[in-house]
């Protein structure tokens, strides 16, 4: 098989787990639900699902075990996706190429679409098969005011400021490398025999790759085009976003972003090709056109 249709494979998997664990959009309250499946439902990349999957593939665990920390994840990423669009926020209107949730429904039912998916995500977490309890602290831990909401926090307080290259590491650490090294964690816990050193060397990886596809998110708002990304490009540059291309020019951020790869795929040196796919996704992250 080859690595792309692996990936198809996965995107479909978790498709259909998330199509299950979210409520019908028939069941009371209607329009709740219905911006919570619209949220979910509607064609993201699955890149932290991935991860989950990909990571327990490399310790041989059964893909049916990580459905659950697959659909967690990615339920996450949406209610973040959810509340970064909202006015307060990025203000942003379009998002994977359709009118943004608060614009398709409205901000009341936009900001608990939000509030409901992140319950949901531990809800679920609660029925995973292993290692429950380890996967809710990761999770909750990268989502939380140190991790996930922590970054959006310094990204909002940060508009129209000048950061230095730490600080701005630093944010970007928070709003999507937490998350994305949660991923990691979660389909690596979902194994049974787990060393604390091969964790370690997982999570350097995620850490890499996370900062990198934050500093790839910045690059494709300057280099893409709305069509391309769904969503309206140049958003940053008129929101005054602090940003990797911002500071270091764009040059300089794909060196960064080019350096951060190959660090990543050198610390899986210790994984023969059972590591490929994870290989394939670091390299996919600074490649992808959205
Ligand atoms: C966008 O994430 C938000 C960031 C954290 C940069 P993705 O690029 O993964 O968005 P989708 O899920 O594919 O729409
Ligand atoms: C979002 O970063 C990070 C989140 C935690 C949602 P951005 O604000 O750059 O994401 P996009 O570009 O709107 O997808
Ligand atoms: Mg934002
Ligand atoms: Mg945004
Ligand atoms: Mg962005």
């Amino acid at each position: 098989m080859t690595l792309k249709s692996l990936i198809t494979i996965y995107q479909k998997r978790v498709d259909i787990a998330l199509d299950r664990c979210l409520p019908a959009s028939t069941l009371e309250p209607q329009r709740l639900h219905e911006a919570m499946r619209y949220a979910v439902l509607n064609g993201g990349k699955r890149v932290r699902p991935l991860l989950v999957y990909l990571t327990g593939q490399l310790f041989s665990v059964d893909p049916v075990s990580l459905d659950i920390p697959a659909s967690a994840v990615e339920l996450i990423h949406a209610f973040s996706l959810v509340h970064d669009d909202l006015p307060a926020m990025d203000d942003d209107d379009l998002r994977r190429g359709k009118p943004t949730n608060h614009k398709a429904f409205d901000e009341a039912t936009a900001i608990l679409a939000g509030d409901a998916l992140q319950t949901l995500a531990f809800y679920i977490l609660t029925q995973a098969p292993a290692h429950r309890l380890e996967m809710i602290e990761a999770l909750a831990l990268a989502t939380g005011s140190r991790g996930m909401a922590g970054g959006q926090a310094i990204d909002m307080v940060s508009v129209g400021q000048t950061l230095n290259i730490s600080e701005l590491e630093n944010m970007h650490n928070h709003k999507t490398g937490m998350l994305i090294r949660a991923c990691v964690k979660l389909g690596a816990l979902a194994s049974s025999s787990l060393e604390q050193s091969v964790l370690k060397t997982l999570d350097h990886y995620a850490k890499c790759i996370g900062l990198a596809f934050q500093i790839q998110d910045d690059i494709l708002d300057v280099e893409s085009d709305t069509e391309t990304l769904g969503k309206l490009q140049g958003s940053d540059i008129a929101h005054n976003k602090v940003t990797y291309p911002a500071l270091l020019g764009l040059d300089g951020a794909k060196n960064m972003a080019n350096e951060l790869i190959e660090e990543a795929i050198t610390s899986l040196n210790e994984f023969d090709d059972k590591a490929d796919p994870l290989r394939w996704m670091a390299n996919y992250i600074i490649t992808r056109q959205f």
